[in-house]
């Protein structure tokens, strides 16, 4: 079993001359996990570019291998992958140990659950601590068995396919791209119509590559900001070439970094501008950042451009929850960047983040307190007073096996008067290993703490 996770080393960013230069962060974490899940169920050799090398998503190439895909690596980000069809998933003969990575897990827990095999599934000490049944609780509805000692609200979990699974109409408790997808995953092997229903649209990865591998998919309006979308079961999936896009949740580091190291103009090439995705980008407009879209394109039917970045002056804003799943991932920096402005930001209902790598809320409340901000948490919101370009910094922020944390906190320490620390950088490498040189190479000070 696991629950075990890298060596932990600390990291210190220091206040850093203006940040120049153009910089290409590594492929989407979300597309990169479902480019391998989806070459797995296609006919046929699918072969990716632009995929994100993190261990989360060389997590999923090893649970693609264990179900009888090939997963080969060809060169940098290339990908070649061998697919079994939907319906043809092999038993695995071991666990299949996850690491950090939510995604990769609650997805594939998804594709097995449909099939009429068993398999274990297992991660980190923050992976194990992270809820289950919210994608647990619609697979039994689709026959799949779990069995765990924790009632399957927990890792490790084993769950057993039916021989033939239950189509489903399923209405999402919280907007959750991760449950969307590891229903519709599961509804490929069923027979019939699969249906999703969420309140607030999520990120529709999983959509646009079901139809890019030839499914049928039906996405519909529902309520205000809601979408209903159904899948018709059991196609043949073919195989299809994936360019993945830069990852607009890791461009958010170099981004915001540049707009609080003073005198910066960075470009970041290539980030994805996915709708879902890019509350972001609005709210720090909002907040009066100079983020400007260079040469709109498309690449692997999704929108792209280059982003021009100035640092400048920022202003507190309401962020509203209903902005939520368009930016879940970027709360930790956009706090970041809300301790620099001047005046009060709110960042509403953001229940979801305790639930993420760590108690978010809570790590970047108490982060962000160790740095001398003045933040504080009423019911979900975050409320963060800003300093006004003026940070104090210098103390230790503690990032609880949790990526996002680490690099909020060494972006944070670029622009502070005193720098920050990180207590461990290690797990940056689960989505964006080359952070630090790349941070570096645009001039920001970061560099692993002497022992
Ligand atoms: C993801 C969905 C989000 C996000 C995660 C990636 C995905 O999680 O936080 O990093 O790729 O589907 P939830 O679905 O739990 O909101």
């Amino acid at each position: 079993m696991s629950a075990s996770h890298p060596e932990p080393f600390e990291v210190v960013a220091r206040p850093s001359a203006s940040l120049r230069g153009h910089a290409r962060v590594p492929g989407d974490k979300s597309i990169s996990h479902r480019a391998l899940l989806f070459g797995l169920l296609a006919v046929g050799e699918t072969c990716v570019t632009g995929l994100l090398e993190g261990e989360d998503v060389l997590r999923t190439a090893d649970a693609v291998r264990a179900l009888g895909g090939i997963a080969e690596r060809l060169g940098d980000g290339e990908w070649r992958v061998r697919g079994v069809g939907v319906g043809g998933l092999q038993e695995p003969t071991g666990v299949l140990d996850f690491g950090n990575a939510g995604t990769g897990s609650r997805l594939t827990m998804g594709v097995v659950a449909s099939h009429p095999i068993r398999a274990t599934f297992d991660g980190d000490a923050s992976l194990r601590k992270r809820p289950m049944r919210r994608i647990v609780d619609p697979l039994l509805e689709m026959g799949a068995v779990v069995e765990s000692e924790q009632d399957g609200g927990r890792l490790p979990l084993t769950i057993r396919g039916p021989r033939e699974a239950v189509p489903i109409v399923y209405e999402t408790p919280v907007a959750s791209a991760q449950i969307k997808s590891a229903v519709l995953l599961a509804g490929l092997n069923a027979p019939g119509k699969t249906t999703v229903i969420e309140k607030e649209a999520s990120r529709d990865h999983t959509e646009h590559l079901l139809r890019h591998f030839g499914a049928e998919v039906v996405v519909e309006p529902h309520g205000e900001h809601g979408r209903r979308i159904t899948l018709t079961g059991q196609p043949e999936l073919v195989a299809r070439d994936i360019v993945v896009p830069s990852d607009p949740s890791s461009a958010a580091f170099p981004l915001v970094a540049a707009l609080i190291v003073p005198g910066s103009e960075i470009v970041l090439e290539g980030v994805m501008t996915n709708p879902l995705r890019t509350g972001l980008f609005t709210t720090l407009r909002e907040m009066g950042a100079d983020i400007e879209e260079l040469n709109r394109r498309e690449e692997g039917g999704e929108t792209i451009a280059d982003l021009r970045v100035r640092a400048g002056a920022l202003k507190g804003v309401d962020v509203p929850a209903e902005r939520a799943p368009s930016m879940i991932d970027e709360y930790p920096v956009l706090a970041v960047a809300a301790a620099f402005a001047s005046g009060e930001t709110r960042m509403r209902g953001l229940h979801e983040l305790r639930v993420k790598e760590s108690d978010r809320l809570q790590a970047v409340a108490d982060g962000l307190a160790a740095a001398g901000v003045d933040v504080r948490i009423e019911g979900d919101d975050l409320i963060v007073t800003g300093g006004a370009g003026e940070v104090r910094g210098g103390g230790v922020a503690v990032t609880h096996l949790d990526h996002r944390i680490a690099m909020s906190f060494l972006v944070l320490g670029l622009a502070a008067r005193e720098g920050m620390r990180v207590d461990d950088g290690a797990m940056i490498a689960t989505s964006f290993p080359a952070f630090v040189p790349l941070m570096r190479d645009l001039g920001g000070e970061i560099s692993e703490a002497a022992a």
